[in-house]
């Protein structure tokens, strides 16, 4: 691989801030651009009072068919009318949600969060941007900036790539559009923006009040309200949790599988359903049992059923026919360690994993950097090897019925990703250029096995962690243990 000069990252949320600063660091690279659609740093955690429009139901609809690419101008540079369509950028985040990862590992190594272990929403979101200017990378923000196309600079070679960029004039009212060539990528856009709601039949016919856990902003907006939330993984968690104090009790909860918060019988106020069959023209609606609730038991029914990625910018016909992203399977094709190409050694992608987030971005980050700045004398394994163990994690993820992409803490599974990264990233050296990837300490680590947002059931014979805090420090008593941290 030819000497990478220039770096594009699409995205300033936590993956894009710590890549960006990982990058800098190496002193390598003679132009870094970080394209942002929004107006500040933060990605998910900017919180948007206003959700939006009323909420367009697809069911079993994938971002390819509702967050289609874009009809790019033949000649650049140009202004047009602005694009008008629904782009997903709006966040999910509601006014009282909180983290649900202690701060010791939601935290990159080299700046702790203002306070924790867990915070409200604004803190990450201040942290991020903060962590932006405390490395100076802040001037490489371009922001309000949506990169609509990415296509190989030439199709036939190991060339870079050229992106299409849109950015609203807020003078004008006219988009304006232009490109930028880049000898390497990193693409760090999250994967919470567009929702995923199955398809049931009768749903969209359905008389009810439907939205997804997206449009949620407040339990006060549901005062009285009787409620179906369907999921019960974080987001149907949480928020079944925050609406026993103002909607209608009991509210109804439909669970798929047993969840990681589950205990054997539902809390007071919570009566539990299976998944539905089907909506009926009534309003009734049908569960797997045979049970009904009729439409006076429900007002609103809110899926709590996750996000699907999304690449409209990715142009699959330019880079050689190979789609980035496989619906039916849930995952990065021809990836390595989640991060990493086959196909494409100037390409990589940060965030994707669902592990730890914050510093498990920052591991990734930080062997992307070295990487390409040329520091790791090894590099990475040959394709094959790659390809090897891209195969051999389909087939274990397949046997244990698990997804590609997560990556649990309880199996140890996480320490041995990261470790990847951390080997990868290659020893500091001797004159100190460049960051180095931080250890992960013993702290960190049985915070991240003991310190829960709500208690799970699993660990209860164990004696379930409580915190106190003083003000500059947490205490944490635990049956067999006891840590400030
Ligand atoms: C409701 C909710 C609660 C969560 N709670 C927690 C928690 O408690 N703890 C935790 O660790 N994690 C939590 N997460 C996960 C959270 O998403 C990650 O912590 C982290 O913020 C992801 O960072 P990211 O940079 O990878 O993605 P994002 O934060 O999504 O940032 C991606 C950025 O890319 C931009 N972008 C996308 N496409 C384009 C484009 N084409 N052009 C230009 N810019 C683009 C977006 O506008 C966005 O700013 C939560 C997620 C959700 C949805
Ligand atoms: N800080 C917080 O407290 C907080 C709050 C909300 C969200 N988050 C974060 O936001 C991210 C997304 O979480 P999420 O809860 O929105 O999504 P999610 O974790 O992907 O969970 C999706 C839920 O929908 C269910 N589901 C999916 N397809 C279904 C189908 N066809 N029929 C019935 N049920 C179906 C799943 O059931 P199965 O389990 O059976 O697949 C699961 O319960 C996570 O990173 C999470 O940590 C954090």
């Amino acid at each position: 691989m030819a000497r990478i000069k220039s770096v594009a990252i699409i995205g300033a949320g936590a993956s894009g801030a710590i890549t960006a600063s990982a990058l800098a660091a190496e002193k390598s690279f003679d132009r870094i651009r970080v394209f942002e659609r929004r107006e500040t740093a933060g990605g998910t955690w900017i919180y948007d009072a206003d959700p939006g429009p009323p909420f367009q139901l697809h069911p079993g609809k994938i971002p390819p068919e509702v967050d289609p690419p874009i009809s790019i101008p033949r000649t650049l540079p140009v202004a047009t009318d602005p694009v008008t369509r629904e782009r997903f950028d709006r966040t999910p985040i509601y006014e009282d949600l909180t983290t649900n990862v202690p701060d010791i590992a939601m935290s990159y190594s080299d700046l702790p969060f203002a306070y924790g272990p867990f915070v409200p929403h604004w803190v990450p979101k201040q942290y991020i941007e903060e962590y932006f200017s405390k490395h100076e990378v802040d001037r490489y923000l371009v922001l309000n900036t949506t990169v609509e196309d990415v296509s190989r600079r030439d199709p036939d070679a190991e060339s870079g790539w050229s992106l299409t960029l849109r950015r609203l004039n807020p003078v004008t009212r006219r988009d304006e559009w232009w490109a930028e060539d880049f000898d390497a990528l990193v693409i760090a856009n999250g994967h919470y923006s567009v929702p995923y709601i199955p398809q049931v039949p009768g749903l969209q016919e359905s008389p009810h009040r439907i939205m997804h856990s997206k449009q949620f902003r407040s339990a006060g907006d549901f005062t009285n309200k009787k409620v179906l939330i369907i999921g019960n993984s974080s987001s149907g968690q949480d928020l079944t949790t925050s609406l026993l104090h103002s909607a209608a009790l009991p509210i109804y909860q439909s669970r798929r599988s047993r969840g990681r918060w589950d205990g054997d019988t539902p809390p007071p106020g919570v009566v539990w359903k299976p998944i539905i069959t089907r909506y009926l023209p009534s309003g009734d609606i049908i569960f797997s049992d045979g049970s009904m609730l009729s439409s006076s038991d429900i007002d609103t029914v809110i899926y709590c059923t996750g996000y699907k990625p999304s690449f409209p910018f990715w142009n699959t016909a330019r880079n050689g026919g190979h789609p980035l992203y496989d619906y039916a399977q849930d995952r990065l094709l021809g990836t390595y360690l989640h991060t990493f190409f086959q196909r494409f050694a100037d390409l990589a992608i940060v965030g994707l994993p669902r592990v730890l987030t914050f510093r498990s971005m920052e591991y990734q980050a930080i062997a992307v950097a070295r990487l390409w700045a040329g520091r790791n004398a090894v590099g990475l394994p040959s394709t094959e090897e790659q390809a090897r163990w891209e195969a051999n994690r389909v087939e274990l993820t397949r046997q244990e019925r698990r997804k590609f992409h997560d990556i649990p803490w309880d199996n140890g599974e996480t320490m041995e990703y990261l470790r990847g990264l951390f080997e990868l990233a290659g020893l500091p050296r001797l004159e100190g250029q460049g960051r180095c990837p931080p250890v992960l300490d013993e702290r960190t680590r049985w915070a991240i096995a003991n310190l829960k947002k709500y208690p799970e059931p699993e660990g209860e014979e164990d004696g379930i962690c409580s915190l106190s805090a003083d003000g500059n420090s947490v205490m944490i008593h635990c049956a067999e243990d006891e840590m400030t941290i």
